[in-house]
């Protein structure tokens, strides 16, 4: 079945409401998902994008439910990866022929995927166009590295819509395609949770491509992404907020994060936020173990922070080892202008402090020279440190 999205434009995507994780089982998916394709029918027909492979032969027999695949004039790959593109191979084997745009990266992910199969790439670069009849055309946008290096994003005139591929989407499932049809707090709540763990290592470039797109002065009346609901009511929103989150985002909100064994680690933990609510009550203080909820989460709650404190136990001459997974993937995300504290309990030889000081100093932080180390069970000694390292951390 396909919706409406305007006039002759359709949604003709999946809607996952039974996804659990994403990027085989490293993102946490909580509210499911939309892999969103799209059906233009002007005088010339266009496909663009495709759905997840394990979804491709209900994809393919839903699109020939709704049109004879051999009207299909043009195909728009935005974007190599599999979840738009894995039902490709079954659609080709259908229409070998039809024309496929999309960029030179592009032709390259979708044959190191799916094999030289011969298909009818046509190559874009940005404002090129296509004439799709009735007066309208198709504009192509190079999105380089937001997030893959063959990502693209595609403008339709007239109708004003740009599909914008994974930028600006959530991962969520919605009833209605339109965000100002669903929940609207926990949309945007999905679309900057999608934003910390995967477009935030790009956000020089968003700096870029916001402007570029701002200069190019086209009319926006829908910014339709590859994931999540469509933005309808006031679209330019959610490229205000992407401005934003690129440009050192952070909130009055302190994030706690602690791995513990004997629970000493975590007593420091609980003791830092006490503190932190006592010197800056109106500051929203959150404490996770590393332990107990998904990284994606966590780091989610570190995007919106303005400081952070990390504790783990000295274990084997370093820190716990999910508390070192988690710092290495904090790391990747390149977060910037972000203060750190950090803090542990040790029985013998004590270097957790150091390293965690170290690996968060390669993730970007400024970390604070106050710390908290502890010989076993934190006492009044290291309990009285506690509010001067705050005092730092809140300064
Ligand atoms: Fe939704 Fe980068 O794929």
């Amino acid at each position: 079945m396909k919706k409406n999205v305007k006039n002759n434009v359709y949604w003709i995507g999946y809607m996952d409401w039974d996804l659990q994780t994403f990027h085989g089982d490293d993102y946490t998916i909580h509210h499911g998902s939309a892999q969103n394709a799209y059906l233009i029918q002007e005088e010339k027909t266009v496909l663009m994008d495709t759905v997840w492979a394990p979804h491709q032969f209900e994809f393919v027999e839903n699109l020939q439910s709704e049109i004879d695949l051999n009207t299909i004039d043009y195909i728009v790959v935005n974007h190599g990866e599999n979840d738009h593109s894995g039902s490709l191979p079954a659609l080709m084997k259908l229409i070998p022929d039809t024309p496929i745009y999309c960029t030179a990266n592009s032709v390259k992910s979708l044959e190191g995927q799916y094999g030289k199969q011969g298909w009818n790439f046509h190559v874009v670069h940005t404002g090129d166009s296509l004439d799709i009849g009735h007066g309208k055309k198709l504009i192509f946008v190079e999105m380089t590295f937001l997030h893959w290096p063959d990502s693209m994003a595609t403008y339709l005139t007239q109708d004003n819509i740009l599909f914008s591929m994974d930028a600006f989407g959530q991962h969520i499932a919605v009833e209605g395609l339109f965000e100002d049809q669903a929940n609207q707090e926990q949309i945007f709540n999905e679309a900057m949770r999608y934003y910390a763990n995967i477009v935030a290592p790009f956000s020089p470039l968003v700096t870029k491509k916001v402007k570029e797109i701002v200069a190019m002065d086209l009319p926006i009346d829908m910014i339709a992404p590859s994931h999540g609901a469509i933005w309808r009511e006031n679209p330019l929103k959610i490229v205000e907020a992407y401005a934003s989150w690129a440009n050192r985002y952070q909130e009055d909100q302190i994030t706690v994060v602690y791995g513990t064994e004997w629970h000493g680690t975590e007593k420091l933990a609980y003791a830092l936020a006490k503190e932190i609510h006592k010197q800056s009550p109106q500051t929203v203080v959150k404490v996770f173990n590393v332990d107990h909820t998904e990284k994606d989460d966590i780091v989610f709650e570190i995007f919106k922070s303005k400081a952070i404190a990390v504790g783990s136990p000295t274990i084997l001459n370093g820190i716990l080892a999910s508390m070192a997974g988690f710092l290495y993937y904090l790391k990747s995300l390149r977060f910037k202008g972000k203060k750190a504290a950090v803090f542990g309990c040790y029985g013998w030889s004590g270097e957790g402090n150091k390293v965690l000081r170290e690996m968060l100093e390669k993730a970007g932080f400024d970390v604070i020279s106050d710390e908290i180390k502890s010989s076993f069970n934190p006492e009044k000694e290291e309990y009285d440190q506690i509010p001067q390292l705050v005092k730092t951390l809140l300064d």
